[in-house]
């Protein structure tokens, strides 16, 4: 949520704050700002809306100055207006922050010498901030005084005209990067900002305080004592987050599944000793036969790969149980943890607020946690005790589709390597390992073979707005995530339901105002699927029927998959989806990359 910059050095700062707020836009695009320090004092620019509507402020008020901080907001407190867009000011002191402050009402009754002009609970810190400054001690002390009292989520980044060489960074909760440059000091909620500035960065941990100079970078502690910095080498491809040629970063991220899960699958998966090598485990192979539960744990898209990945464990670990809850709700409700409980987290971003927070509980637990991560280096990537990065690049688009499928691919690796661990289920292992080589190029083929088809298709659903996803068995999990990702970018109210589950309830939706994604797979289910099927037909559906089989099927309109995979089909099912998906979002003229009220890396509750 939010995206913070910032930077302080020779070069004219606009230059990096715009620049890094474009990079950044995925995590909010309600409204921009950035304020830049000088001999004139402040200089304060605010935008309502995109990146783009600040850039054409500042691009008329060039400036030399050298330092300054910037924002791209997703609002919590307050509408998205120029008058709660960061950064927001107290006196000379000037603050952009990615997070929740959960006591600003109580402070704010204390601070009788400010008048807010905003509805922000950032405004509040601001003005606490300003109440402790003092000349003699600086802004850094201000900052460390207001921190000890605030109860909540913060990544912030604070000037102040009195203190025109310095920047006050601070993290608890959300994520904060400090970039090493030649002679320049930068600040950035993710490391994609930092793409082409440089590639030594210092990942702030929560409680830690960084003071940046044009001498450098001093860390601290909220009782400000000194902490040693530790600069790493962050991964800087730039093609990886540009368009490189498509429309949308969501096409360019679907099409680029080949490459990105071979990356996924590579020095991983070997067919030829029918084996399975997952180096980040941390665990031995007698720790691993001695799992007797696994509890996995996401968000949105990384809960429903988490889901399809249970029924891939289940068939390959005879042994064990399993269970998948959405963060969210884990995070409140009073769960236990069986003996010799394994958790998996999974995250795209490694940020999510929900995920972070149950990952800490279950690690308080003394239970071991695995990261299934895309994200490098980033916050639960850093806490769990051990796992598997997807290395699927760096996923720009807000709706999620290549991390999908590699954390599917990977949930499925750490299955393998479980069985194997445990001695089980040869027949099992091989045939999974068979078809995870061969799935990066059959999900080749289903786009060079398809993808006109789907988004001729596509045009001919785009203008219901609701729909009704099912599908039984693996298809469930991947009937969910279809109708997340229709609903995410084009705004069709779409439900996903186990198609076992229609004539219980949701049958009673079927109308003219109604299609239907019917996810059918050519095995013992098959049968069954088609009753479904049937009763949606008899009572007028509009069914669009997705499937691997070549027998006949009664329906408007039918996607055949042409592929060898079994087990794995759904998950080429899937890209199918995400392409209706992409498809139907255009023709509806909506902003595919970044959806209306949504965020990349959800940083807050
Ligand atoms: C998916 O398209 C969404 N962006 C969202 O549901 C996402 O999957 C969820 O917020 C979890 O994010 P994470 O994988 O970064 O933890």
């Amino acid at each position: 949520m939010c995206g913070i910059v910032g930077c302080i050095g020779n070069e004219k700062a606009l230059n990096y704050l715009i620049g890094g707020l474009h990079r950044l836009e995925y995590r909010g695009y309600d409204s921009a700002g950035v304020v830049t320090i000088g001999k004139k004092g402040a200089t304060l620019i605010r935008a309502k809306g995109k990146v783009a509507e600040l850039e054409a402020l500042t691009d008329k008020k060039p400036s030399l100055d050298t330092i300054g901080i910037g924002h791209t907001r997703w609002a919590t407190h307050g509408e998205p207006s120029v008058i709660n867009a960061h950064p927001h000011q107290a006196g000379d002191i000037y603050l952009v922050h990615n997070g929740i402050i959960e006591n600003y009402k109580e402070l704010k009754a204390e601070l009788k010498n400010h008048k807010f002009v905003s509805q922000t609970d950032t405004e509040v810190l601001a003005a606490l901030i300003n109440s402790f400054y003092d000349a003699k001690t600086g802004l850094v002390d201000a900052v460390t005084q207001a921190l000890q009292l605030v109860v909540g989520t913060y990544g912030i980044a604070v000037v102040s005209v009195r203190n025109p060489d310095e920047i006050v960074a601070a993290r608890s909760g959300s994520p904060l990067i400090i970039g090493v440059g030649d002679n320049e000091i930068y600040v950035a909620s993710d490391a994609a900002a930092l793409i082409g500035y440089t590639t030594q960065a210092i990942y702030l941990n929560d409680g830690e305080i960084a003071v940046c100079s044009r001498d450098g970078v001093q860390l601290r502690d909220l009782s400000a004592q000194p902490i040693s910095a530790k600069v790493e080498t962050i991964d800087a491809d730039m093609q990886a987050i540009q368009k490189q040629g498509y429309d949308h970063f969501l096409l360019k991220e679907i099409c680029e599944q080949p490459r990105t899960l071979s990356s996924t699958l590579s020095g991983r998966v070997n067919v030829k000793e029918n084996l399975v090598r997952l180096g980040g485990l941390n665990l031995s192979i007698e720790e691993l036969s001695e799992i007797e539960h696994v509890t996995i744990i996401g968000c949105g898209t990384a809960y429903y790969a988490g889901l399809l990945g249970s029924y891939y464990l289940e068939q390959l670990v005879d042994d064990l149980t399993i269970d998948v809850v959405a963060a969210s709700e884990l995070r409140y409700r009073s769960f236990h943890l069986p003996k010799n409980t394994v958790a998996l987290v999974i995250s795209q971003s490694g940020e999510t607020a929900d995920t972070l927070a149950c990952l800490r509980e279950i690690k308080r637990r003394g239970v071991k946690t695995l990261g299934i991560i895309n994200a490098v280096g980033s916050t639960i990537a850093r806490e769990v005790d051990g796992g598997v990065y997807v290395h699927a690049g760096p996923e720009i688009s807000v709706a999620s589709t290549k991390a999908f499928t590699s954390q599917v691919s990977a949930i499925t690796m750490f299955g393998i390597q479980l069985a194997q661990a445990k001695g089980m289920g040869k027949q099992d292992t091989t045939r999974f390992i068979k078809e995870l080589a061969q799935l990066p190029n059959e999900i080749e083929l289903v786009i060079k073979k398809q993808q006109s088809k789907i988004a001729k298709i596509a045009k001919k659903y785009a203008h219901y707005d609701h729909a009704l996803y099912f599908g039984r068995d693996t298809l469930y999990p991947v009937a969910l995530e279809g109708a997340l990702k229709l609903k995410e970018i084009s705004y069709i109210q779409a439900e996903g339901y186990a198609a076992g589950e229609l004539k219980h309830g949701p049958i009673a939706l079927v109308d003219d105002k109604f299609f239907e994604v019917a996810l059918i797979l050519d095995n013992w289910l098959f049968d069954k699927s088609l009753s479904t099927l049937c009763e949606v037909n008899a009572r007028g559906g509009h069914v669009l029927v997705i499937t691997n089989s070549k027998k006949a099927i009664e329906a408007e309109e039918i996607i055949r998959i042409d592929t060898s995979l079994d087990i794995l089909a759904p998950v080429v099912i899937n890209v199918v989806q995400q392409l209706f998906a992409y498809y139907v979002a255009v023709a509806r003229g909506n902003d595919v990359d970044q959806p209306r009220n949504l965020a990349k890396s959800v940083t807050v509750e």
